[in-house]
């Protein structure tokens, strides 16, 4: 916290904000195209932004991660900021809203003056819906209050040059809902797709969260990335810990393929919430 000014209000300077996350590109399986894009978008306008003028074009001044829940899009936004030379600063949609009552306008124009005091720097605000779901016709009173955010997050976007020293990241998995002035030339103007991922990308996956466990020979990657079809990276990082909890439970030290196959079944098939949570049953 000590790199943040003193000229800064409490709210910003409590708020975990400029972090560089220990998230490395080795821990995002598949999403290499993703990956390339959102540096492209992000960091090259940043750091040669002469090459953007001799060639005449405009960067895109804000880039947009959209994708399933679990997907990746926050670890690939993490990732990002670690190898970047830039300024990184995170903020969260939803606990913007949360945490921050009655204070969201005033901390997204403080977040994006601390952005341009530190440039270059890249604005990362995760869960977008949560701040720039479409404006209703009734509103609450916390429903204005998440309008007036709103506002304020698209005026600080239409306020800085697209060749600037700031660059912003959003992430959503409901571009559904967003506010379509958030789309609009100038502000989220390019869309990164973060998709399910397919079986060479959910065998990498594996290889990632089975890094630091104690695996036995047996375990077979390429058949457990078959056997996990419609699994994101979340479900795949749940399925690795049961399948450790498994071992755990009959006190052995390694983990074998038959705990993974059961974690697979468990963590896919029979869960309540996960088929409730797809169906919508349970929250109706
Ligand atoms: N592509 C991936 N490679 C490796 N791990 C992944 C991947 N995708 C997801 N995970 C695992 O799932 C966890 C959750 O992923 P993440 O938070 O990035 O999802 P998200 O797309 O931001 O979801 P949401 O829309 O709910 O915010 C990660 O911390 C990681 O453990
Ligand atoms: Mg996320």
């Amino acid at each position: 916290m000590g790199v943040l000014p003193p000229s800064l209000d409490p709210i910003v300077t409590g708020a975990e904000i400029i972090d560089k996350p220990p998230v490395t590109y080795e821990d995002v399986g598949g999403l290499e195209g993703q990956m390339r894009e959102l540096r492209e978008a992000v960091e090259d306008p940043l750091l040669k932004p002469d090459l953007y003028r001799k060639v005449g074009i405009e960067p895109p001044k804000g880039v947009l991660l959209v994708g399933p829940p679990g997907t990746g899009k926050t670890l690939l936004a993490k990732a990002v900021a670690n190898r970047t030379q830039a300024t990184f600063i995170r903020f969260v949609g939803s606990e913007l809203v949360q945490k921050y009552i009655g204070e969201g306008a005033r901390l997204v124009r403080e977040l994006f003056q601390l952005a341009r005091e530190k440039a270059p720097s890249i604005v990362f605000i995760d869960e977008l819906d949560s701040v720039g779901a479409k404006r209703l016709e009734v509103a609450t009173s916390g429903d204005r209050e998440v309008q007036r955010t709103l506002m304020q997050l698209l005026a600080e976007l239409d306020g800085f040059n697209p060749l600037g020293e700031v660059k912003i990241i959003g992430a959503t998995n409901r571009p559904d809902i967003l506010d379509e002035a958030l789309l609009r030339p100038g502000r989220f103007d390019r869309i990164i797709e973060i998709s399910m991922p397919g079986v060479e990308s959910r065998m990498t996956i594996f290889k990632i969260h089975t890094r630091k466990m104690n695996v036995a020979a047996d375990v077979e990657y390429a058949g457990l990335a078959s056997k996990s079809d419609g699994a994101t990276g979340a479900d795949i990082h749940a399925i690795c810990t049961e399948a450790g909890m498994f071992a755990i439970r009959e006190d052995r030290e390694v983990v074998s393929m038959a705990d993974f196959e059961r974690a697979v079944d468990k963590v896919l098939g029979d869960n309540p919430i996960r088929s409730a949570d797809s169906s919508g049953a349970m929250y109706a």
